[in-house]
C-alpha cells in the first residue's frame, strides 16, 4: 500500500465478534507509515483489549469520552479536525443508528459526529438486524449524508447463521481506505482501459499456446489509475493474479477474445493502455478431440492473429490516448519506434527483456517511454511506480 505514509486515521472498533479483525487493519495501516488511532466502544472492549489496539498503532487506544490522561485538548473535537479519514469496522447496528440520528453519547459518536473528514462504515451483524428495515434505512441515511459503506461479506456467521452481514476481509477495507486517501484523483471522469497478462491459443481441448507474461504490469498500471480516479477496464488474459479491486475485470483468454472485448469497450475509452502480450499467430486450425502422438506429426500450422492495436488505429477517436507495449530482445528503440509509427500510438513503452529487473513475472521493470516527439528512459524500479510514471507521462500529454 503507497500513499498512506502520515496520513492520520481514526479506526472506530464497536462491539461485535468481528472487532477482532480490526487488529489486522490497524496493523496494516501503521506498517504502511499512517498514523492510526483506535476508538473503541465501551462494548468492543469485551471483545478485545485497549492495549492490542495500543500495541499495534503505537498510539493510546481512546474507550472513554472524559478520558483526562490523552494527548490532545478536547480530545473529540481534536482527533475530529486532525483526521484524513475515520473507518469504522465492525460498525453494530446500534452505532450505525446512533451515527443515523447524530446521537454523540461516547468517545467515538462525539468523534465521528465533529469530523468533516471521509467516513468509512463496515457494518457487521447478525443477517436479520442488517436486512431489518431500521437498519437498513439508517444506512441509507449515512449514505445520505456521505458515510461509504464498505458493504458486508455473506457466509457463516458466528451467531450459526449463514447469510449476509460478515465483515469483509482486512485487505477489502485496505483497499477503500487507499483508494480514498493515497492518490489526488487527477484521472477522475477519464475510462482507462488496460489489457494485461498472455493469451492463450488453443491447439486442442488440451493443449495451447501463450507466452510468460504474468500480467503484473498491466494489473499495476490497473490499480494505479483506479488510485487516481479513473473508471478502470482491466481485460486481462489468464493469469494467477486476483482481480484489481474497483475496476471492471473482464477476461480474456484468446487474441480474438481480446480483441473483441476491446472493441465493446473502444467507444467509451479515453485511454487504451495495451500491456497484454498478445499472440501473433494461431493454430489454423483447433482439433475437435485431443491430438494422439504419431510419428507423421511435425508441423503445426499456423495462422496470424488479429492485430488489436492496427486495428484500434484505424478505428479510435480522435482524442482518446493509446498507449502500447513493446518487448525485445534487442534494437529496442528502433523496433519500438517502429511499432510506434504502425500502429498509429500516442505513447510505447519499451522493455528489453535482457536488461537485469525488467520484463515477464517480476516485480521490478526498466521502461523506455516513447512519444513521436520524445524519449524517457527509467531505471529499474518497482513495477507498481513504474506504472505510476508511465500514467504521469499520460496525464502530461492529454493536459
Ligand atoms: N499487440 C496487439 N495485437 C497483437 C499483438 C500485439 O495489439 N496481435 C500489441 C501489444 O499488446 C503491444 C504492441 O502490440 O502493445 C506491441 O506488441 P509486440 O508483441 O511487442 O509487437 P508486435 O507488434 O507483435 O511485433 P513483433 O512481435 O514482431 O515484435
Amino acid at each position: 500500500m503507497n500513499g498512506l505514509k502520515g496520513k492520520y486515521i481514526i479506526v472506530g472498533v464497536t462491539g461485535g465478534i468481528a472487532a477482532y479483525k480490526a487488529a489486522g487493519v490497524v496493523s496494516a495501516l501503521h506498517k504502511a507509515g499512517a498514523q492510526v488511532h483506535v476508538i473503541m466502544t465501551k462494548n468492543a472492549t469485551e471483545f478485545v483489549t485497549p492495549l492490542t489496539f495500543e500495541t499495534l498503532s503505537g498510539n493510546r487506544c481512546i474507550t472513554d469520552t472524559f478520558a483526562r490522561d490523552y494527548q490532545f485538548d478536547v480530545a473529540h473535537v481534536s482527533l475530529a479536525k486532525a483526521a484524513d479519514l475515520i473507518l469504522i469496522a465492525p460498525a453494530t447496528a446500534n452505532v450505525i443508528a446512533k451515527l443515523a440520528h447524530g446521537i454523540a453519547d461516547d468517545m467515538l459518536t462525539t468523534t465521528v459526529l465533529a469530523a468533516k473528514c471521509p467516513k468509512l462504515i463496515a457494518p457487521a451483524m447478525n443477517t436479520a438486524m442488517l436486512e431489518n428495515p431500521i437498519t437498513k434505512d439508517n444506512i441509507k441515511t449515512l449514505i445520505k449524508y456521505g458515510f461509504e459503506i464498505i458493504p458486508p461479506d455473506s457466509g457463516t456467521l458466528a451467531c450459526g447463521d449463514s447469510g449476509s452481514g460478515r465483515l469483509p476481509d482486512q485487505q477489502v477495507m485496505l483497499d477503500y481506505i487507499e483508494l480514498k486517501l493515497a492518490k489526488e484523483k487527477t484521472l477522475a471522469g477519464k475510462h482507462v482501459t488496460v489489457t494485461a497478462g498472455p493469451t492463450r491459443e488453443a491447439v486442442d481441448p488440451v493443449r495451447f499456446i501463450t507466452n510468460h507474461s504474468s500480467g503484473k504490469m498491466g494489473y499495476a498500471i490497473a490499480h494505479e489509475a483506479v488510485l487516481r480516479g479513473a473508471q478502470v477496464t482491466l481485460i486481462s488474459g489468464k493469469t494467477a493474479l486476483p482481480p484489481v479491486r474497483f475496476a471492471k475485470n473482464t477476461e480474456a483468454v484468446s487474441a480474438a477474445d481480446m480483441l473483441c472485448e476491446v472493441q465493446k469497450v473502444l467507444p467509451e475509452t479515453d485511454i487504451l493502455i495495451m500491456c497484454a502480450a498478445v499472440a501473433d499467430y494461431r493454430p489454423a486450425n483447433i482439433a475437435e478431440n485431443k491430438i494422439k502422438k504419431s510419428d507423421d506429426m511435425n508441423v503445426l500450422p499456423l495462422e496470424r492473429t488479429e492485430d488489436i492495436l492496427s486495428w484500434v488505429a484505424k478505428n479510435r477517436h480522435d482524442d482518446m490516448f493509446v498507449c502500447g507495449f513493446s518487448m525485445e530482445t534487442r534494437d529496442l528503440l528502433e523496433s519500438s519506434r517502429k511499432k510506434l509509427n504502425d500502429k498509429k500510438l500516442d505513447m510505447i513503452a519499451a522493455n528489453d527483456l535482457n536488461t537485469p529487473g525488467a520484463g515477464f513475472a517480476g516485480d521490478t521493470n526498466v521502461l523506455t517511454l516513447i512519444t513521436p516527439d520524445s524519449c524517457a528512459e527509467l531505471p529499474l524500479m518497482s513495477k507498481d511506480d513504474a506504472a505510476a510514471k508511465l500514467l504521469d507521462m499520460i496525464e502530461q500529454h492529454i493536459k
